[in-house]
């Protein structure tokens, strides 16, 4: 049987500590890889002088974890540099806070290239290689130079921004047309496979068969949407057991009965926070019956810290919950609860079963599991309510959440309102119709979806499914 290779840049091997970190990449290749036992190939998380670089091999649980360190100058221009002051900004619309330096993009691709010759080292010609995230655009291409016709395909986590914007990237046809070296690029959803093949039409004129399918010189490659998403009945199992855990009922104890809104993200500007708080503001000061009854409770682990524009947002963010609280705090009740230290899923679980709701108000976002797995947590009988941006490829299945513009705190502040009024039966229907569209595509329907898409002969491409009956 053919082997299967997971390549990302983050790869989380097992610690014992449920993961408390994992970000969503993670998460979902986790849970594809308990079904394949394959092999996930990555950056190891550590620095190492240039002369003691590693590559180690581990397994655990029928999954072979092979890890790379990158030295200080990689970590730096590919990582720091090219993949996250270059490449996140520009993905996430944010032209403004994206800064070009050539010296990065050499680094990119000299870390590329390392991945691919570590690959190279191990490759069969039968396995199949599926590649994560924008810090790899190039792998294929790497591997392809280096002899490699396997199957590959390549899934972006995050958003793929129409070409008005992505033409903002110096040598965009260099890195973007190298995705072509895939057999198969998958996205989050059909916006962004449409942003791609208007790039692929309209900036380099590529012949294509239909709006899937491109023809780039002898190679075709095929676009989709495949949606990513949760271990939906596992979670919730998971959180009806760890609601009752000591720590989730010392929270709740701490409340002493006030209604919590949770908010879970990593510190990253394109999550909107400080936004999201001024909205909250603003529903303590239109709804003034709600004081003293509720409390806002933000999860935030630091990441990226090394980043100028993630220290600057950091600041900002403490300067708002600093105002709120002392603007609307009383010695008894703090509104707005900020912490950034990093929780288990098990623990996540747990607080979201316990939420009223949940504040998920990105400015953009690729899709935000944060939302779904809040979905997946509730107690179907009594359930808690999704506030979620309109700007979160969830948005895209989450249509029976209250949707809601991040950059309008008047009309996220009455959505938090409306949330925490809604009615019995109002709560039921709308979870109850976002449970059904997120037990049907869960994360294992993912990962088979696009497991088969790419293992499929060309010839096949019309029957593919573009797009998911919601
Ligand atoms: O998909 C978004 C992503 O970059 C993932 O690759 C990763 O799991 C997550 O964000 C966390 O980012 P980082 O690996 O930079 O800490």
């Amino acid at each position: 049987m053919a082997r299967i290779i997971v390549v990302s840049n983050r790869v989380a091997v097992p610690t014992g500590d449920g993961g408390a970190r994992a970000g969503g990449l993670e998460v979902a290749i986790r849970a594809f890889l308990k079904r394949h036992h394959g092999i996930w190939f990555g950056w190891s998380g550590k620095v190492a002088a240039k002369a003691d670089v590693a590559t180690r091999t581990v397994g655990h649980a029928g999954v072979t974890y092979i890890t790379t360190d990158l030295t200080r100058t990689d970590y730096q221009e590919y990582y720091n540099g090219f993949a996250n002051r270059m490449l996140w900004p520009i993905l996430h619309y944010r032209l403004n806070l994206a800064e070009f330096s050539s010296r990065d993009l050499t680094g990119f691709m000299r870390v590329n290239d390392h991945f691919a010759d570590q690959l190279h080292k191990i490759l069969r010609p039968d396995d199949i290689i599926w590649v994560h995230d924008y810090h790899l655009l190039p792998l294929a291409k790497a591997l392809r130079e280096r002899g490699h016709e396997n199957r590959i395909g390549f899934f972006l986590h995050i958003p793929f921004p129409p070409p008005q914007l992505l033409t903002a990237l110096p040598k965009h046809e260099r890195l973007i047309l190298s995705l072509c070296h895939y057999d198969l690029v998958g996205f989050q959803t059909d916006g962004d496979a449409d942003n791609f093949a208007r790039y692929l039409t309209d900036e380099c004129n590529m012949p294509s068969r239909d709006s899937r399918t491109f023809i780039a010189g002898k190679r075709t490659v095929r676009i989709g949407a495949f949606p990513v998403g949760v271990e939906t009945v596992e979670f919730n199992r998971l959180a009806r057991r760890t609601v009752r855990s000591a720590f989730v009922r010392e929270v709740r104890r701490s409340l002493a009965d006030r209604a919590m809104i949770i908010g879970v993200d990593r510190l990253d500007y394109s999550k909107g926070i400080a936004l999201r708080m001024e909205a909250f503001e603003r529903f303590l000061a239109d709804f003034p019956q709600w004081r003293g009854d509720v409390t806002y409770l933000q999860i935030t682990p630091r990441s990226r810290s090394e980043i100028k524009e993630y220290a600057d947002m950091e600041r900002r963010i403490s300067e708002t919950v600093g105002r709120v609280n002392g603007r609307y705090g009383e010695a008894s009740w703090t509104p707005i609860r900020y912490v950034n230290r990093s929780h288990s899923r098990s623990a996540l679980a747990g607080l979201y079963r316990s939420a009223r709701a949940a504040l998920v108000t990105p400015l953009r976002d690729g899709m935000n599991l944060v939302a779904k797995e809040y979905v997946a947590a509730q107690d179907a009988d009594d359930p808690g309510v999704l506030i979620l941006s309109r700007f979160a490829g969830a948005a895209v299945e989450c249509g029976a959440a209250l949707l809601v513009n991040p950059y309008d705190p008047e009309a996220v502040g009455a959505s938090i309102a409306q949330a925490l009024s809604m009615p019995l039966e109002e709560r039921r229907g709308r979870h109850g119709e976002l449970m059904r569209v997120l037990t049907q595509n869960d994360v294992k329907f993912w990962g088979e979806r696009f497991m088969a898409a790419l293992t499929r002969p060309v010839s096949e491409t019309a029957a593919w499914p573009h797009k998911l009956s919601a």
